[in-house]
């Protein structure tokens, strides 16, 4: 049985298990049962190749993805990509039109309703609004998928209580989400999409409706929720910070397609396509307006150049030893040092005097020997 509120929120009869062990399907055949096996130890979530049409959009196209077991993978695009559509997909909303969709190992495409309703449950989908049930209590809207999965009272009770207790929600079980403020509401829509002790947790956006401080709670929770369980975190979003704050691995994607994939530290300090340098740009530090509106390709005056560099621990410290090493030979315009995945992603500006071509080389000697990336910007006359 599958209910679906007025909201869009969909609960679906299933038995929920305690732990997060994978469930066979009914009627899959041994051996076929056996390689999945080997595949949903390693990939909670496999994508070959999936496409999805929408008349004249392609809203997917070709998309290929593993999620990785106790991973969390953000995925980032902009508005009209493709990224609820391939969330969609994943939670049975939507149907790809090709391709193949695996959830631990078992295509999910083509399943009789029994089957997918095992699978179902091993995915839970948390939701950009929420949508919790207005008329009924914080642990009544947790308890309902509990309810139509059929556990009794008791035991409904004390999975409540325990997954409350999880969002840190104890003291609202008997409130309304009238009461509740943004970050609260979320924390019940988290709570319910772990009732059934799911292996993957699907995120839409799901801190694009919270204030900054808020968001930076919510994403905290997430982050403990894997650390603690161990569940495999899907998540979609279109803001960068999100994917910087908490995610392990990034796909970009862009008309329906991966453009780009990897650890978070490599795409922050080696982003590949302009699409994520554009995403990325409110993290990066920029060269002040009024210089940046002086920029000639005229070599004259001032050379500035622009370093990105990442490395492990103490190397993010580049900027200090330069200034170290190199005494007056260059100005620091501007930068910046960002912690990602213990590596140390630094980028700044800096200029020397083009008449001073000895500094000039042995500023960029010294950055090439440390392996970072430097590009001219342009000159500017007079001081930088
Ligand atoms: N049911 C549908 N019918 C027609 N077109 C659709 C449908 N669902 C999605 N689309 C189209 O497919 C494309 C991808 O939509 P999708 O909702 O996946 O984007 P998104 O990346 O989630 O965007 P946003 O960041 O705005 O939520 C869009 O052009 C959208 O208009
Ligand atoms: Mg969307």
């Amino acid at each position: 049985m599958t209910i679906i509120t007025e909201t869009g929120a969909q609960f679906t009869a299933t038995s929920p298990e305690k732990d997060n062990a994978r469930r066979p399907l009914a009627g899959t055949p041994a051996q076929t049962d056996r390689i999945a096996d080997k595949d949903a130890a390693q990939n909670v979530v496999r994508l070959h190749q999936v496409s999805r049409r929408f008349g004249e959009t392609q809203a997917l196209n070709g998309v290929s993805l593993t999620v990785k077991r106790g991973e969390i993978l953000g995925i980032i695009g902009r508005s009209g990509a493709g990224k609820s559509t391939l969330i969609r997909c994943l939670n049975g909303l939507e149907q790809p039109d090709d391709g193949v969709i695996e959830i631990e190992g078992h295509a999910i495409t083509g399943l009789s309703e029994k089957q997918w309703q095992s699978v179902r449950s091993r995915v839970g989908m948390v939701f950009q609004h929420f949508n919790l049930l207005s008329a009924k209590t914080v642990e009544q809207n947790v308890a309902l998928p509990l309810k139509i999965a059929g556990f009794d009272k008791a035991r409904r009770q004390a999975r409540v209580a325990e997954l409350l207790a999880l969002v840190g929600l104890e003291d609202k079980a008997k409130s309304y989400p009238a009461a509740l403020s943004g970050g609260q509401k979320q924390r019940v829509g988290i709570a319910r999409a772990l009732a059934a002790s799911p292996a993957l947790l699907l995120c839409d956006e799901a801190t694009s409706a919270l204030d900054p401080e808020t968001t930076r709670s919510i994403l905290a929770l997430l982050q403990s929720l894997n650390q603690k369980l161990g569940i495999t975190i899907l998540l979609i979003t279109h803001e960068m910070e999100v994917i910087k704050k908490i995610a392990h691995r990034v796909a970009v994607i862009n008309a329906g397609e991966i453009i780009e994939e990897g650890p978070v530290w490599q795409v922050f300090a080696h982003p590949q396509s302009q699409l994520t340098r554009t995403l990325l740009q409110g993290l990066l530090p920029q060269l002040p307006e009024a210089l940046a509106d002086e920029l000639t390709a005229d070599r004259q005056g001032q050379a500035i150049y622009s370093v990105q560099y990442a490395g492990q621990g103490s190397q993010g410290e580049i900027i200090t030893q330069m200034a170290a090493e190199l005494p007056g030979k260059f100005r620091l315009i501007q930068g910046g040092v960002d912690h990602i995945q213990h590596y140390a992603i630094v980028r700044f500006f800096y200029s020397v005097p083009v008449a001073d071509t000895a500094a000039e080389q042995a500023v960029l000697h010294w950055l090439q020997q440390r392996q970072a990336t430097v590009e001219l910007t342009g000159y500017v006359s007079g001081n930088a």
